[in-house]
């Protein structure tokens, strides 16, 4: 079986005892019963926790992840995070153009693509976000939504590099409203074949442990993208158990 990426997002949540709680509750599951070898783990902090997330989770086989960072190199930018940095601190994945980055920071797809571009420069997989919003799905234009958004946030270089792409509708992120698995299926094949099964794709949008094993079931779904039940140890580990 091939490998599904199990990822989860915090967001603006979380602080240091968080973190060590959630290793403890994470490292008692584990030794009750393994997970199945086929979940890659990765968790992505806010900035601050990256290594301490990095150190706690070293041995639980847990990798972190950023979730944002600056398409510069480096210099004059207050309050941006450079990709090298996150490298540095122990970050090997990043997250770009997350539908709440796109919405209140305003980012177009071609930040994006200059954000996965350095990601990749610096080391990192960048893991780029699409998504329609209830209005272009209820008007039928998902797939041309899409279809804008893989094409301008993929730059050429990230197209022959290693990426992941995480299809997350809008409309189902912390709304606990998933999209069916018909939609999930037509989805993520349509993005399968524009990126010629390059990248793994995963899902994401209200993605529970009642919800995950039918998700992750599916061929064309690579992993999962989870918010909000990815806070907690024992919901991110049920959905890590599909
Ligand atoms: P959610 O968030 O699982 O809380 O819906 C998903 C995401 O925004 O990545």
């Amino acid at each position: 079986m091939v490998k599904k990426l199990i990822a989860g997002n915090w967001k603006m949540n979380h602080q240091t005892a968080d973190v060590e709680t959630f290793a403890r509750d994470w490292k008692s599951l584990i030794e009750k019963k393994a997970l199945p070898s086929e979940a890659m783990l990765l968790i992505c902090p806010p900035h601050p926790l990256l290594s301490f997330a990095k150190l706690s989770f070293q041995d639980l086989k847990i990798a972190v992840g950023a979730q944002d960072c600056s398409s510069e190199k480096s210099g004059a930018y207050t309050g941006d995070v450079a990709a090298s940095l996150l490298k540095d601190v122990g970050a090997s994945y990043v997250i770009v153009g997350h539908s709440e980055r796109r919405q209140y920071h305003s980012e177009s797809s071609h930040v994006v693509a200059s954000k996965a571009y350095r990601a990749l420069e610096m080391g990192l997989t960048p893991i780029i976000c699409v998504g329609e919003n209830l209005e272009q799905r209820e008007q039928g234009q998902a797939f041309d939504v899409i279809l804008q958004q893989l094409s301008e946030s993929l730059t050429e270089r990230a197209a022959g590099d290693k990426c992941v792409i995480a299809y997350e509708p809008i409309w189902a992120i912390g709304t606990g409203r998933t999209a069916s698995l018909e939609d999930i299926e037509s989805m993520h094949q349509f993005i399968c074949d524009k990126i010629q099964n390059r990248f793994p794709v995963l899902y994401g949008g209200s993605v529970k442990p009642d919800n995950a094993k039918g998700i992750l079931a599916l061929e064309s779904v690579g992993g999962v993208l989870v918010g909000g039940a990815s806070l907690e140890a024992s919901s991110f580990y049920q959905i890590a158990s599909f």
